[in-house]
Parts: C-alpha cells; sequence; structure tokens
C-alpha cells in the first residue's frame, strides 16, 4: 500500500480496509515507516512526523486494529527516542507495542536525519512463533539475515521502501533459503516526491520458494499459511545442515571494517 506523506488521518484510513481483509491472520506485515511515509525533505519533517513508540497515536490505532481482529502487526515507524530519529520496525499487539527493532543499514538520504539502528536483531517469541524484523536496505547485508537466524528466527518481518528495481526481490528470497526461514517483504507503491518505490512484495519459504507476490501496484493483502517445523529443520542432506555446518573460526575478517570504494 501506500501511505500519506505526513498524514497520518489519511494513512490510517486506507489501513483499515486493508487490515480487515486480513481477518484471521496470526502476523500481518506493513511498509516502511508507514506511520509518515518515506521521502522527508530533511530532518525537521522527519522530526514533525516521527512518535515515540510509547506515545504514539499511529500504534495505537494499530492496537486497536488488532484487537478487533486478533491479529498481530509489525509495521515500519519513523520513531523519536530522545533526542534521536530512527527508522524502526514495531511488533504491536491489541496490549500495544511488544518489540522493536531500528534500521541497521541506512539507505542514501535516510542518513541526513536517522541514526543508525543500536538493537542488534532481536528474535521475539509470539503466539508460539519466533520473529526477527529487519528494515529495507538491510537485505543487501547478509550478516543481518544470519544473526536473525542464529538467534532462532522462524519468520523474518521486512517492512520496506525500495526504490531500486527487483533487487531485493531477488535477493530476500535466497537469504529465505540459505537461512531456511520464511520471510514477508512488505514494500510499499505509488509515487511520492522524487521517489517512485516498486510494489512486488513477498512471501519466502525456507526453500527459497515464492509463496505469495505482489503487483508492482496497488493495494494487496494475501494471507498464506505457514508450517513453522519447516523453519526449524535446518538439514540439507543427511550430512548436511545450514546451521550447524558453519565454520565460524574461519569468519573473523567479517567483523573487520572497510573503506568505502569512493
Ligand atoms: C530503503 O532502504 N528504503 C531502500
Amino acid at each position: 500500500m501506500a501511505p500519506a506523506l505526513l498524514d497520518r488521518a489519511e494513512t490510517q484510513r486506507r489501513l483499515e480496509p486493508l487490515l480487515a481483509r486480513a481477518e484471521g491472520a496470526d502476523l500481518v506485515v506493513l511498509p516502511e515507516l508507514c506511520a509518515t511515509g518515506y521521502a522527508f525533505a530533511g530532518r525537521e519533517e522527519a522530526w514533525a512526523g516521527a512518535e515515540e513508540v510509547g506515545d504514539s497515536r499511529f500504534l495505537e490505532f494499530l492496537a486497536g486494529r488488532c484487537a478487533a481482529h486478533g491479529f498481530d502487526v509489525v509495521t515500519g515507524f519513523a520513531e523519536r527516542h530522545g533526542d534521536l530519529l530512527g527508522n524502526a520496525a514495531v511488533l504491536v499487539g491489541a496490549e500495544g507495542p511488544v518489540a522493536s527493532y531500528r534500521k541497521l543499514h541506512l539507505f542514501h538520504r535516510e542518513k541526513l536525519y536517522f541514526e543508525p539502528g543500536d538493537l542488534g536483531v532481536p528474535v521475539i517469541e509470539r503466539r508460539g512463533m519466533r520473529v526477527a524484523m529487519l528494515v529495507c536496505f538491510d537485505w543487501a547485508f547478509p550478516e543481518v539475515w544470519r544473526l536473525a537466524a542464529l538467534g532462532g528466527a522462524d519468520l523474518v518481518c521486512h517492512p520496506a521502501n525500495l526504490v531500486l528495481h527487483g533487487y531485493a526481490q531477488r535477493a530476500v528470497p535466497v537469504h529465505a533459503q540459505i537461512n531456511g526461514y520464511f520471510v514477508v517483504t512488505a514494500n510499499r507503491v505509488g509515487r511520492e516526491r522524487q521517489l517512485e518505490f516498486t510494489g512486488m512484495s513477498l512471501i519466502a519459504g525456507p526453500r527459497g520458494e515464492i509463496l505469495a507476490q505482489a503487483p508492482d501496484h496497488g493495494d494487496h493483502v494475501e494471507v498464506v499459511q505457514i508450517d513453522l517445523a519447516r523453519a526449524r529443520d535446518k538439514q540439507v542432506t543427511p550430512n548436511n545442515d545450514l546451521l550447524g555446518d558453519r565454520r565460524p573460526e574461519c569468519y573473523g575478517g567479517l567483523t573487520s571494517p572497510v573503506e568505502p570504494t569512493r
């Protein structure tokens, strides 16, 4: 779907019928920065739209929708924390916000107004599922997808506002496959200022299979049933296990910083 830039009431009006169509689901995933839109002119606008997790009319609205429809929601959220702004994903239930993640890898102009995340990659136990959250450009960094797997995630919720055509939509099923878990990439559609978003949201399974895919425009709601046991069996052959065969003693170089190429 497409949030309305800096117009929470209009965004909520758009979300209400879409959320109603997801009734029966356990967990709903919404796009990145769903409460505010994405293409802020600068920090002042981002700050004006952002809310605190513990004091948010948008998250209160979602908690109400969770109570009405019986699901939990993961949403993208411009988060004020102290004097800082984070590009967050928040898991919300009928009781309110339950857990947060702050985007570790900021994209392009986001670096002008957001702080990079500082909460690691939490995995939350909820309704018998182990849920991790990553946000949009995190798609390009396999390290965080592996951290989610090592944390025991069955499912990665991935709110997105993707602008590079096809990049993440090709990479995400591979993250699902090589970590043996489910991924929901909820990408937005439409135009906002100079940006055009690419839609094609997807749900991928633990063999990298596409279980659902939205078109590149328009609103789309799809409910898919998943078998968590498939995400908990990491065996590839009788002699190979996706996590158990790792060679962490050989991976020390992964934690060495490198200079940008230009
Ligand atoms: C992005 O990280 N919103 C491309």
